[in-house]
């Protein structure tokens, strides 16, 4: 089911990263086709472009392989994973749906070396179903947004991702974890059934908060040493 639940997810996720894909493409493209038409001349510009091409594919790799990285099964190892890290790689994942949808996302800044007990691709799984839900919230209203915060614990990690959407309608609110609860024409109702029990695999959880005006998941995991 987490592999169903990933598949899903990527499928959705393709759309917008192949137009991510596109825009360094196409400017390769244009770099390239200058460099032809200068033929012999303009060696120092011929030089620029060629640099700027590489950096470009630099960014189309980046992106493929966190596709590549999330589409495989993972291996399952819980270990120390950077929170940071993750939560850079699932919003390249979902940093198309964000601007096609207009959506305002504000990320509380976070250490690089804050560490919690995960496994990276499944924490990401996390991540990515979460956004996907809360810019899915927010479709209809005026002006979208979407936060994540963080908060450390002596134990525990808290991150929260909330959004200023329609909120969830009681009926769907009494069976939150069940699988197949969904009210969407397309959706398979899996995202948060598969993200707290991966949840609970690292020792965590993942809650919805009743406490807060916008409507808000709180992954808690459990903090890794530093070392
Ligand atoms: N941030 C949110 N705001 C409003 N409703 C939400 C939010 N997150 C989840 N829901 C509700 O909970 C239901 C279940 O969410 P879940 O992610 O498990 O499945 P889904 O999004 O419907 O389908 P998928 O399997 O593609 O994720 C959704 O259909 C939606 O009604
Ligand atoms: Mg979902």
């Amino acid at each position: 089911m987490v592999q169903a639940n990933k598949l899903a997810t990527l499928g959705q996720v393709t759309a917008g990263v192949a137009h991510e894909i596109n825009q360094p493409l196409a400017t390769i493209m244009t770099l390239a086709q200058n460099n032809i038409r200068m033929g012999e001349d303009n060696s120092d510009l011929k030089e620029q472009n060629l640099n700027n091409i590489v950096k470009m594919c630099g960014r189309i790799s980046t992106i493929t392989g966190e596709l590549r990285s999330f589409s495989r099964k993972s291996r399952g190892t819980i270990e120390k994973v950077s929170v940071a890290e993750v939560i850079d790689s699932s919003i390249l994942l979902m940093k198309y749906r964000v601007k096609a949808n207009k959506v305002k996302l504000i990320i509380e800044t976070i250490a690089p070396n804050v560490f919690v007990m995960a496994e990276k691709v499944r924490f990401e799984q996390i991540i990515v179903n979460l956004l996907q839900n809360a810019v899915e919230a927010c479709e209809k209203v005026e002006k979208p947004c979407v936060r994540i915060r963080f908060n450390e614990m002596d134990d525990f990690f808290e991150i929260r991702v909330s959004d200023n959407g329609t909120g969830i309608p009681p009926e769907v609110r009494a069976n939150l974890f069940l699988p197949f609860n969904t009210t969407k024409p397309k959706g398979l109702g899996l995202g948060l059934v598969i993200s707290s029990e991966i949840a609970r695999e690292f020792g965590g959880k993942l809650e919805l908060e009743d406490n807060s005006a916008e409507t808000c998941f709180c992954l808690k995991l459990v903090r890794a040493v530093e070392a």
